[in-house]
């Protein structure tokens, strides 16, 4: 229960595309920007799920939602510039500012704002050297979302300072109390300034063709491409073939069915949990990870961890991995096996934590 990878495998139709890819042997570069019917296939999954019009002109391919992070700091942050993030919050974001020489400020958050980033917390952590904001909702370890007045208040804030907000949107699929909810249509008001990143990886189970992109604000487009072009030259143009078939019906009825066998898999987890005395305080709501207290069981979650592992084979995360804000004391476990697995993986835990 410790990886945030889905057990379910690439779709069929994705699949069948990949093969027929592969047998035209029509593999060459694509434009660093991405293939242009891709691009225009996910601008229509914007409209057509989503229920916001952007252009394809501001989707940009890139290999995984990694590289679009990647691209959009390369853009924004130079030495010393800070980009603010959720003290917890997915542990590689840190590095993608750092490697530009910027300054990532892990802002803690707890569960009086679902874990996440609010407009008073980014208003209070602001300085001279701040470019922006990196929020992501549904959150990786957190499975909690920003609600929607919430984020227009980010979106107003960084704009009043004006600095830009990145929306990391890699789990919007995977969101469980109602449908899914773009940035990009909650603060419309702000959406041709966002960046919205997203990713196959995910909600289509595509996480090792290592593709995903960004909606830029226009004016940036040109810019990124250059840098997708040098530090990348293109994404993965078997993958890109591949995710073609992605917005197909029956791929879209597969990942949906996915998507509610995910939530069963919560419903079942999260009381699961509770009655074994974590502390979950806000229900998540996406993605598939439940962030967890376990002070009641040991004051060291790494120490907490490593001991289940050891004594019943039960592998989570300490809270570690994820910042410095009362990492002692939590651990994240990930709903990403199937129910009988989970269910074991309970009853191991309930024998550890009643021997203690
Ligand atoms: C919040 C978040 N953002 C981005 C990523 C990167 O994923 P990928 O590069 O596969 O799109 C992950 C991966 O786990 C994640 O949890």
């Amino acid at each position: 229960m410790e990886i945030g990878e889905p057990d379910f495998p690439t779709p069929e139709p994705v699949l069948a595309a990949a093969q027929r890819a592969i047998a035209t042997g029509d593999i060459y570069y694509t434009s660093a920007l991405g293939l242009p019917a891709l691009r225009e296939a996910i601008a229509r999954h914007y409209e057509e799920h989503l229920g916001v019009a952007i252009s394809p002109e501001r989707v940009i391919v890139t290999a995984g939602s990694s590289a679009a992070i990647l691209l959009v700091m390369a853009l924004l942050v130079d030495r010393d510039h800070e980009i603010l993030m959720s003290d917890p919050g997915y542990p590689c974001n840190r590095h993608f500012v750092r490697v530009f020489e910027g300054e990532p400020v892990g802002v803690p958050v707890g569960p009086n704002t679902q874990y996440q980033l609010s407009a008073a917390l980014i208003e209070r952590s602001w300085s001279e050297r701040t470019r922006g904001a990196l929020i992501a909702s549904p959150s990786n370890p957190t499975g909690t979302q920003v609600p929607p007045d919430e984020l227009r208040a980010i979106a107003a804030c960084i704009a009043r300072r004006g600095g830009r907000l990145i929306v990391d949107e890699i789990y919007l699929g995977l969101t469980y109390d109602g449908e899914p909810q773009t940035a990009l249509s909650i603060a419309a008001a702000h959406a041709d300034d966002m960046f919205v990143v997203s990713s196959f990886s995910k909600y289509f189970n595509m996480t090792g063709w290592r593709l995903g992109w960004v909606v830029a604000p226009e004016r940036h487009v040109r810019d990124l491409e250059k840098l997708a072009q040098n530090l990348y030259i293109s994404p993965p143009t078997v993958s890109q073939r591949a995710a073609l078939a992605c917005f197909a019906p029956e791929t879209i009825a597969l990942v949906e069915a996915r998507r509610r066998a995910f939530r069963e898999r919560r419903d079942f987890l999260v009381p699961a949990l509770r009655e074994l005395g974590f502390g979950i305080p806000v229900m998540p709501t996406g993605g598939f990870f439940v962030y967890a207290d376990s002070s009641r069981f040991d004051s060291d979650s790494q120490a907490f961890c490593r001991d289940l592992l050891e004594a019943v084979g039960v592998a989570i995360t300490p809270g570690l991995d994820f910042g410095r804000h009362r990492a002692e004391s939590h651990v994240r476990l990930a709903y990403t096996i199937g129910m009988a697995k989970l269910e074991e993986g309970v009853e191991r835990m309930r024998r550890f934590v009643r021997a203690r």
